[in-house]
């Protein structure tokens, strides 16, 4: 095993055209906006335009990174989604020829709910242990749908995040060490049959809080380091507020006195995007990265805890250390900007795109252009689906 540093390299994201304020769904829903702004912490929600899928947000993600990097040395390429287009073909290659990626590459979709995109990167960083002139595109992107008019309705969301994972990392060196924890419950799943997700939400919020506080026991098991060696904690965000509920509760079954101000301290930070962005599943985490490296203070040398959970369920604690220089790799100005070019929906045309099906029919259906990123779905036919680049 080498010792040579693995970790990211380069991290970009994108989101969807479109976004639904959360003051909009609490007047249709005759309920007090501040129950969302504050009781989960959400304020936006970005929404799917009908020729935006997670392969068009997933380019947009992975664009720039090739851009700046080049394609030389990216073998692999892994696709975290669990809002995927196709059940047998990996989205991951539709993505892989819009973008230019070369043939001489293993290119795969990975699927564990939210928890894929660490799968993902998990996987990346051995196979760069294995040889370090390698590098590897991680992507992890997805689109919450819930049913209208439920609970879930205002967790949803959409992103993509791509990274690029090398040996000797200009961001992120990752630990060697994680901690794991899996068991089969049933608190979030979508059936085959099923576009919107299924959820027991009570229970998903406990069995997320569960899964963190094992897999951080599993970590120290494995010689992880100690609690008050972070400088910040980056949880998956579902909603925002869940960040601070797993923190706090992973605080108390420490005996730790969980002071309100210490956890802004460690989770402020890394909400900044996802409270406008919604859950975007796999990508959910690594938007709460990008938003803690764009808007902290500067975390040259920290150590940084990453805890990711996926319903089903699978968790995992890792860490890592930011570079230094990190500054200057950043995206802020594109990710901010990404943000803001959103257009707001207004309630009803929101409610026709959530209801929009898929064409199924094997005719020619070309798709109405709505986006204004780089990359649509621009028709389906003989059930194929055709992108093209904007
Ligand atoms: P709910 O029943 O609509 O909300 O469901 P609530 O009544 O529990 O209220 C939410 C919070 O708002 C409460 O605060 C209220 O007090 C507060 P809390 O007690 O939790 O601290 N509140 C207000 N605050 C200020 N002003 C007001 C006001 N009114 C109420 N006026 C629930 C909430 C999250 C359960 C629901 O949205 C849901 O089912 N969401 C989907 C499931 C989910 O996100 N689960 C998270 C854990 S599982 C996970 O993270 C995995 C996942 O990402 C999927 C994957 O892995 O693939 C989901």
């Amino acid at each position: 095993m080498t010792t040579t540093p693995v970790g990211i390299h380069d991290l970009s994201f994108a989101t969807t055209h479109y976004a639904l304020d959360h003051a909009v769904l609490a007047q249709r829903l005759g309920v007090d906006r501040d129950k969302f702004y504050l009781g989960i912490g959400q304020e936006k929600m970005s929404v799917a335009a009908a020729d935006e899928d997670i392969v068009t947000i997933a380019a947009a993600a992975a664009k720039p990174i090739l851009e700046r990097h080049g394609t030389d040395n990216i073998r692999t390429v892994l696709l975290a989604t669990e809002t995927g287009v196709d059940q047998s073909k990996a989205a991951a290659l539709y993505l892989h020829s819009l973008i230019g990626l070369p043939n001489a590459a293993r290119v795969v979709e990975l699927k564990q709910a939210c928890y894929g995109g660490t799968a993902g990167l998990q996987f990346a960083a051995g196979l760069i242990a294995r040889d370090p002139s390698q590098r590897v595109l991680v992507i992890a992107a997805d689109i919450a749908k819930y049913e209208l008019d439920t609970p879930g309705e205002p967790t949803q969301g959409a992103a993509a995040v791509a990274m690029l994972v090398t040996a000797d990392p200009a961001i992120l060196a990752l630990d060697p060490v994680s901690g794991l924890y899996s068991a089969d419950i049933m608190d979030f799943w979508r059936p085959n049959y099923r576009t919107e997700a299924i959820v027991d939400g009570k229970t998903s919020v406990n069995a997320y809080q569960k899964a963190a506080q094992e897999a951080w026991t599993d970590y120290r098991r494995q010689g992880g380091r100690e609690l008050g060696e972070f400088a910040a904690f980056c949880y998956h965000q579902p909603f925002t507020k869940m960040a601070y509920k797993a923190h706090r509760h992973l605080l108390e079954s420490q005996g730790h006195t969980a002071d309100t101000d210490a956890i802004e301290a460690a989770i402020g930070a890394t909400t900044t995007y996802n409270r406008t962005v919604g859950n975007s599943y796999t990508a959910s985490l690594y938007l709460g990265l990008a938003s803690l490296l764009d808007h902290g203070d500067d975390l040259t040398g920290k150590a940084l805890a990453m805890i990711s959970y996926g319903s089903g369920s699978v968790a995992e604690f890792f860490s890592g250390t930011v570079q230094s220089g990190y500054r200057e790799h950043l995206r802020t100005e594109a990710n901010l900007a990404a943000i803001s070019s959103r257009e707001l929906l207004g309630y009803e045309r929101y409610r026709e795109l959530h209801e929009a099906t898929s064409p199924s029919d094997g005719a020619y259906h070309a798709m109405v252009e709505e986006t204004r990123r780089p990359y649509r779905l621009a028709a389906v036919s003989g059930h194929k689906r055709i992108y093209e680049s904007r």
